[in-house]
């Protein structure tokens, strides 16, 4: 089974089972993960779904689209690695993905 683990700003990690084609917000959302809110469904409207991708998978997550760049910008904890948890559809190849959670989302 593939999985994601999710790693809270205190360092606390929980790994989580996920289908192929589901978008990691969803992911972290099914599986009660602290600090993902999604309120927005995955419209990338909202920007509580924030994450911090872990460096060696930055080329496996891709970059950021246009919409997600200018919710980003917003953000005062925005790092070079943010993504946006709802934009970031899951595949076979993400099996193993590790992200970061910043400390609040806003
Ligand atoms: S769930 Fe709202 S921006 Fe991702």
């Amino acid at each position: 089974m593939a999985t994601v683990t999710f790693i809270t700003y205190d360092g606390e990690k929980q790994e989580v089972p996920f289908v192929e084609g589901q978008n990691l917000m969803q992911v972290a959302t099914d599986n009660a993960v602290s600090g993902i809110d999604g309120d927005c469904g995955g419209d990338a409207a909202c920007g509580t779904c924030h994450v911090m991708i872990d460096q060696q998978w930055a080329a496996a997550t891709g970059s950021r689209n246009a919409t997600e760049a200018q919710m980003l910008e917003m953000n005062p904890d925005c790092q070079e690695n943010s993504r946006l948890s709802c934009q970031i559809a899951l595949s076979a190849e993400h099996d193993g993905l590790v992200v970061n959670l910043p400390e609040f989302q806003f």
